[in-house]
């Protein structure tokens, strides 16, 4: 199986993995992420990039489940990783994941589906319906940047995982018609790779608060994405841009 799915992840640059967490887990998570979204709530901003819905970093039981998984995303990809961080989101109707590719601490990424409710299309028989993640691996890191005709869209049921190199892969979602979906977001850095700094999301380990940020471990991310773009500029072009390239 590993091999398999390594030579393919290696050709690819995306994975698709049915039940990379139990449908038993994905409804315990779902349920959690609705008690949340509900008294715990968490919009992104208007500005954000998915503007006031419910959203979360690091999240202690994401990072629970991230930290048990961590050793099954190796042996997939065959590439010996760091976690960075996990995000979750809570979409409803309306929202659109808008072309993007991801930041350095998404190298290596995972978005999974926890569950979702599509009762609202039921009425119209539209008992098909799926709200399909869009990939495009010609696109070298740019957004709209690969050939259309290799646009790829996937069916995703809760506990399955698209894995993908969040910087190469152009990735998006049309516009979502059902009633909510949530997702998590599992991020990762290639231990031997330019951006092997991103580990923790340079916290001192998982499940800490993002504002916890070792500033040293920080720069040397910044550097070494600047290095990657070779765009550097001392104290000026990076910015925090948390949000961004979720
Ligand atoms: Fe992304």
């Amino acid at each position: 199986m590993s091999k398999e799915t390594i030579e393919q992840f290696e050709k690819d640059r995306y994975l698709l993995v049915k039940n990379f967490i139990s449908p038993e887990l994905s409804k315990v998570m779902t349920t959690y992420t609705l008690h949340q979204n509900r008294h715990n709530h968490s919009p992104e901003n208007a500005n954000g990039q998915i503007p006031h819905t419910h959203s979360v970093h690091g999240d202690h039981l994401m990072e629970s489940v991230f930290e048990h998984t961590w050793s099954k995303m190796e042996e997939l990809t065959g590439v010996e990783l760091w976690p960075t961080y996990t995000f979750y989101r809570v979409y409803k109707q309306g929202d659109i994941l808008k072309h993007h590719t991801d930041r350095p601490a998404c190298e290596i990424s995972a978005t999974i589906c926890l569950g979702y409710d599509y009762s609202n299309l039921d009425a119209f028989k539209k008992t098909d319906y799926n709200w399909q993640l869009w990939v495009n691996n010609t696109a070298n890191g740019q957004r709209y940047g690969g050939d259309p005709k290799q646009d790829r869209g996937y069916d995703m049921q809760p506990g399955d995982a698209i894995i993908y190199r969040g910087c190469e892969v152009d990735h998006w979602r049309e516009e979502f018609k059902g009633v909510m979906q949530s997702q998590v977001f599992f991020h990762y850095c290639d231990r031997n790779g330019p951006f092997k700094d991103a580990k923790f999301d340079c916290r001192p380990g998982l499940g800490y608060p993002y504002t916890s940020k070792i500033p040293e471990k920080a720069h040397a991310l910044k550097l070494a994405e600047a290095k990657y773009h070779g765009e550097y500029q001392a104290g000026g072009k990076h910015a925090d841009e948390k949000d961004k390239w979720v």
